[in-house]
């Protein structure tokens, strides 16, 4: 695999100072995964000045496998990894981390929760707060967590930059709080001894008793905006005195909600700007205009300074196309029609909020799974992928199908209910900023009923629009 070489402001990125930090940022397909692949192996190359082991870090599995395919061969200065793989290790190395279940996993969190919220809600009855879901707690937790607060007087004082639910200082966060040592007191009566949102302080602690040297001199981080400022500060006091981190992120795609994560952090530039791309090397002009315009949506627009307004690549292509289906059989047809026509000679990718939707439009074709735990590694080949939304962050597809764009899936039920309107639109906004910039060269959009409302204007000609009866 040859990676594209550097051009215009992606050349100097690669060889920014490296005894400082950077942050670079850009929108979807402005090169950043490229550009963090090059960073590394310049950073790890033995003639570089201030050369060393070097750490590419990223958000999940399946990203990881697509960066060790990109990745030069004979680099084995260089390890590629997730953030909660790097933890973990590290943990574990301090003796830190028990055998097994040391983390809280998905279902035992949610139930620890729900077990802190019954709690406290028997001591203060009634409205406020103490009403809303398990997932708005889970949520609210683990920013508490990413943030790194210690202390309700941190939190009390906390802005809470990139969320859109209010949430007053005062008696609100106090019961929030509540609910946070509720929850860290049964967790405490279990195996587990973190939780995702609490390892990176964990880590944190166990560096600054780390009598060791550090075992990278540089760190990389690709998608960065969906780190939270403490796994971003962890990170940056990792690597040894006289290193650097260099964070790549684009806020659009931020989806998991913490929002501004470096600034947050306290990445020290020392008064260097933040590197900016723009130029968008992926989609053709159709596809990007789509998604230029759903970044000005109401949901997405309006998040400050860190959101980089890309130019509109020249690249020509297909309109996107929109299709309203008669009913899900309809629409199944369709998508598998399609998806069969083209996998042939492209790679096609078969999107949708949830795994049950992305699934159920493939039923019965040969596909891969987005799915990183067992994904050993990418294969570049023609053929269809499946997956929902989150699972495709990072990747490319030729042709990328989206179903199930009907309002009743987006935004997803639970999120809806769990957050207030304007925050649960500009989530799930994003998730589908990610999923149409995935497309390289081709966009199919599908639907049943009532279009979700979450997308751009329907009159503006972005897309051509056709029913499938
Ligand atoms: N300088 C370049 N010349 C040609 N193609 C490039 C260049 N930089 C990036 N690309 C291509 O553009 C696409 C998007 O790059 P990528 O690094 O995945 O962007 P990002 O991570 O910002 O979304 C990839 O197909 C990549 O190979
Ligand atoms: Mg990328």
């Amino acid at each position: 695999m040859t990676l594209p070489d550097p051009v215009g402001r992606q050349h100097e990125v690669v060889f920014l100072n490296s005894a400082q930090h950077n942050v670079v940022l850009g929108t979807a397909g402005t090169g950043k995964t490229t550009m963090a692949i090059h960073r590394a192996v310049h950073l790890a190359h033995p003639a570089t000045v201030n050369c060393g082991p070097v750490l590419l870090v990223t958000f999940n599995k399946a990203l990881v496998r697509y960066l060790e395919h990109l990745r030069p061969a004979g680099e084995a200065q260089i390890t590629i990894e997730t953030y909660s793989s790097f933890a973990r290790g590290y943990l574990n190395a301090r003796g830190q981390m028990p055998r097994r279940d040391g983390i809280a996993q998905k279902g035992q969190l949610r139930a620890l929760i729900e077990l802190a919220i019954q709690e406290i809600r028997a001591l203060h009855p009634g409205r406020g707060v103490l009403t809303r879901q398990a997932g708005w707690f889970e949520d609210e937790l683990g920013w508490i967590s990413g943030m790194g607060f210690t202390t309700i007087q941190e939190y009390q004082a906390a802005r809470r930059i990139g969320r859109q639910t209010p949430l007053n200082a005062g008696t609100a966060r106090d019961r929030v709080w509540l609910v946070r040592e509720a929850y860290l007191r049964a967790r405490s009566l279990t195996v587990a001894r973190y939780d995702w949102d609490d390892l990176a302080s964990a880590v944190r602690a166990q560096l600054a008793a780390d009598p060791n040297p550090r075992r990278y001199r540089h760190i990389v981080v690709d998608e960065g905006q969906d780190f939270s400022p403490e796994i971003i500060r962890s990170l940056a006091e990792a690597v040894q005195p006289g290193g650097s981190l260099t964070f790549f992120g684009d806020y659009h795609q931020a989806i998991y909600g913490q929002g501004m994560s470096w600034r947050s952090a306290g990445i020290n530039l020392g008064g260097r700007p933040v590197e900016r791309f723009v130029d968008n090397y992926r989609n053709t002009k159709a596809i990007a205009d789509l998604a230029i315009a759903l970044s000005r949506t109401p949901a997405m627009a309006g998040e400050a300074e860190d959101l980089v307004v890309p130019r509109a690549p020249v690249a020509a292509g297909p309109r996107p196309a929109l299709v309203l289906a008669g009913n899900r059989a309809r629409e199944i047809e369709l998508v598998q029609s399609q998806a069969l026509g083209n996998a042939g000679v492209q790679s096609v990718a078969i999107l949708a909020r949830t795994w049950s939707l992305a699934e159920g439009a493939a039923w019965g074709l040969q596909y891969r799974r987005l799915d990183g735990d067992n994904l050993r590694a990418w294969d570049p080949t023609p053929g269809v992928w499946v997956g929902p939304y989150h699972a495709a962050k990072g990747l490319e597809f030729d042709f990328v199908i989206m179903p199930s764009l009907g309002f009743e899936h987006l935004p997803h039920p639970d999120v809806a209910s769990a957050f207030d309107p304007a925050e649960a639109a500009a989530r799930e906004a994003r998730l589908l900023y990610v999923a149409v910039t995935r497309a390289r060269a081709q966009l199919l959009l599908t639907y049943t009923g009532t279009l979700t409302p979450l997308l751009p204007f329907a009159g503006s000609g972005l897309w051509l629009e056709s029913e499938y009866p």
